[in-house]
């Protein structure tokens, strides 16, 4: 195939932009977008049986592994065990021949990925692959392909690969909550909806926030360090932040559950390590605004980026505010993902980085 940046200066610039285009192709895939159900869309593993879930992933894909442990977690009631592939392979994690385990990976021949997941195999476990590359070795070897159609992804750090990973999981949890009697049809509809309003809302925030995101990015593109916090699935997502600004931008930059800053990461609070704050004004939003008040009271520069009511319920002035559309819980990962992945490819830009082929990483790791 071939494959061009249109418009865009980069790759990365221009899978950043695509989302909403891909993520409904995605959708279409799992979800009635007429009468709000989510499909059942693979027989090769039955999610009203399996007792657990086992998922593992490297990188990004771990990442959005970690959101998707929440969504099954909390809609369809399944414990599930996630590690990075590469501690996965070797941890002789008891696992039961019931259960079922997932496989997360854009390329689909993830070297560690592919030793997890014939390591599950092993075990008897039915192989679930959530995959780009539908002809990858990760998904020959699997009972179940779930695509994430996001198309083909060039730039070496993932974007839109991250959040149709995102949207498949999140709508899989739903049709396995419904398949296990733990989503009511009321609440799969309503899930459902909210869902498919996605791609609309994910328009809106591309169309409204670059200003903000490159005023922001041109402060950032002047720290050595940043701290990014959440809460909830914000907090795999803040991790992805971090992750993402040090691989194009090379600053250092680490993501923390909110909860765990007085652990250790409030040591470092001062005027020149910004901390962003992701928030939605979901159930925690209370107390990630405590956490973040700790901060403003040592003196550090916070990025808050919220929703609009959040916006509207935060009172602290010491600080930037990336406002976002109000948005129902199950698509936050998504939505907070465009200004997080935006701020780091803003920053890489400023900074004169070779964005699409950051230095040392490969787009696919092949070996071990
Ligand atoms: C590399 C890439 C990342 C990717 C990870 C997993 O580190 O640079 O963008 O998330 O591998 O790759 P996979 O193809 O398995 O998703």
């Amino acid at each position: 195939y071939m494959v061009d940046k249109g418009n865009h200066r980069h790759f990365m610039e221009k899978e950043i932009y695509e989302q909403p285009e891909v993520i409904s192709h995605a959708l279409s895939h799992y979800i009635n977008f007429i009468d709000h159900r989510a499909l059942t869309v693979s027989d090769g593993i039955d999610f009203a049986k399996v007792p657990s879930l086992a998922i593992s992933a490297c990188g990004t894909a771990y990442l959005a592994g970690l959101i998707g442990k929440y969504w099954f977690e909390r809609y369809a009631r399944l414990p599930v065990e996630i590690d990075v592939a590469s501690e996965f392979r070797y941890r002789e994690i008891p696992l039961s021949p019931q259960s079922a385990a997932l496989f997360i990976s854009q390329s689909g021949e993830t070297a560690d990925t592919l030793a997890s997941l014939r390591y599950c195999k092993d075990h008897g476990l039915k192989i679930g692959a959530v995959v780009n590359t539908r002809e990858s070795t990760i998904a020959r070897e699997s009972d179940a392909v779930f695509p994430i159609l996001a198309g083909p992804e060039i730039g070496v750090a993932s974007t839109k690969a991250f959040t149709c990973q995102l949207a498949v999981l999140a709508a899989l949890a739903v049709s396995a909550g419904r398949a296990r009697g733990t989503v009511s049809e009321q609440e799969e509809a309503a899930l459902v909806k909210s869902l498919a309003e996605m791609p609309r809302l994910m328009g809106q925030v591309l169309n409204s926030i670059q200003p903000k995101i490159e005023f922001l990015s041109r402060e950032l593109s002047k720290c050595r360090d940043v701290l990014y916090l959440g809460r909830g699935t914000s907090f795999p997502l803040a991790m992805e932040g971090a992750l993402k600004l040090k691989e194009i931008s090379y600053i250092h930059a680490e993501g923390y559950a909110a909860g765990e800053l007085k652990h250790g990461p409030i040591a470092l609070i001062d005027e020149n390590m910004p901390v962003i704050v992701i928030a939605p004004h979901d159930r925690f939003f209370d107390k990630t605004v405590s956490n973040m008040q700790e901060v403003a009271a040592r003196g550090g520069r916070i990025i808050l980026i919220t929703d609009e009511r959040g916006a509207a319920a935060s009172k602290l002035d010491t600080m930037h505010t990336i406002v976002l559309p109000n948005v129902d819980e199950i698509i936050a990962p998504m939505i907070f993902a465009l200004p997080v992945q935006l701020l780091a490819y803003h920053t890489a830009v400023f900074m004169g980085t070779d964005v699409d082929q950051p230095r040392n990483l490969a787009k696919s790791v092949t070996v071990e």
